[in-house]
């Protein structure tokens, strides 16, 4: 069975989609749409000759099984709700929306089409996470005690003008953490765990004057069990350090990058991610896993890494960024409700 592909919005992490279905023997991208005509008429020329569409709606129409959605924030959930009522299977970029109202509106719909619908959290299927995941499943390191995660990257104000709908709270929803750190904290809640409350302030420092969104956050949330989690984030370093997680436990301490797995400061797994010439290394190579296993969902083969695409719970870190947000403005601890 082969699967038509089309991808709206046709920026930056296009490529990476393109890519990954171009890898897969059971997928064609079939067709692209972008509202810039000359940026879309370019990457759906270079895809292949792909039929181009301007307007979404007239790609939502045409004969297509799968759409991708890599378009600013603020699209997601009407383009997710479009595509699944026009009867497509829906892979959507983070995040699955820009608040968690509009994240449960794009859910109860989803729900209507069982399997067909996953949000892109790619990192879940980096080999180091997966095997952090089974490592903590095990109960060979004992009890949780506490959780780490930082993100220290570097996005100046030249990365904000290249894209008119980043920097702003009505078209990206927020700054580092609905865009950078998300990845990091749906890593947390996957392998950590639901919280149930977190307490936490957001700045912007150095970008103050090119965006209105903030550029560093931290946090601290309480998981099942009474654990602490605490998050620092921050778009305002030199460069791209890898976002790392670390579960202290009563049997010893696991860290958790994209690209390795310690246990107590010794490496257990370790690797070089591959990246095409265009792409971030931070970006990895986990869009090609994560197509997979969601082609292998719709066509019913076997895949050991199905149970890592988020759905509902793609809600989690959304709503744990947002109870950050809304702290930041009482300066109180804000209880998380999915
Ligand atoms: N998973 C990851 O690691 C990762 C990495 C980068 C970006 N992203 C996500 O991908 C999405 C896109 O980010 P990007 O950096 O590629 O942005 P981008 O600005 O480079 O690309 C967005 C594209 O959408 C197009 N677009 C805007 N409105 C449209 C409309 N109404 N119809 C059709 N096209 C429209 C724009 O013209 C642009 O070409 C965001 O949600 C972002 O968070 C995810």
């Amino acid at each position: 069975m082969m699967l038509r592909f089309g991808i709206i919005g046709c920026g930056a992490i296009a490529h990476a989609h393109a890519a990954a279905i171009a890898a897969l023997p059971d997928a064609t991208l079939a067709a692209c749409c972008d509202c810039d005509v000359v940026k879309g008429r370019a990457f759906a020329k270079a895809a292949g000759a792909v039929a181009f569409y301007s307007d979404y709606h007239e790609l939502l129409a045409s004969n297509l099984d799968v759409v991708t959605i890599a378009t600013p924030h603020f699209l997601h959930a009407t383009m997710s709700i479009a595509a699944l009522q026009a009867g497509k299977a829906v892979l959507c970029e983070k995040p699955l929306a820009m608040t968690p109202a509009e994240g449960r509106a794009v859910l109860a719909v989803a729900a209507k089409f069982p399997g067909k619908y996953a949000v892109i959290f790619q990192n879940r299927f980096a080999p180091s996470l997966v095997a952090a995941k089974r490592l903590l499943a095990s109960g060979r390191l004992g009890k949780v005690t506490g959780i780490k995660a930082t993100l220290t990257w570097h996005r100046d104000a030249a990365y904000y003008q290249a894209a008119a709908w980043k920097g702003q709270w009505a078209t990206e929803g927020g700054g580092v953490l609905i865009n950078q750190a998300i990845h990091t904290l749906d890593a947390l809640c996957f392998l950590g765990g639901h919280p149930r409350r977190v307490r936490g302030q957001v700045m912007t420092a150095l970008l103050a004057g090119a965006v209105e969104v903030e550029d560093a956050a931290m946090a601290t949330a309480v998981l099942p069990g009474g654990v602490p989690a605490v998050i620092f984030a921050t778009n305002d370093y030199a460069r791209d350090d890898p976002a790392t997680l670390t579960f202290a436990c009563s049997g010893g301490e696991l860290t958790v990058t994209n690209a390795g797995l310690w246990l107590d400061g010794v490496v257990q797994e370790a690797r070089t991610i591959a990246v095409a010439k265009d792409q971030k290394a931070a970006w990895g190579d986990g869009h090609q896993r994560l197509f997979a296993a969601f082609v292998h969902r719709l066509t019913g083969e076997a895949d050991p890494l199905v149970g890592y695409l988020a759905g509902a719970d793609a809600l989690v870190p959304l709503t744990l960024l947002n109870g950050i947000y809304q702290s930041s403005r009482s300066g109180a601890w804000v209880t998380l409700t999915e």
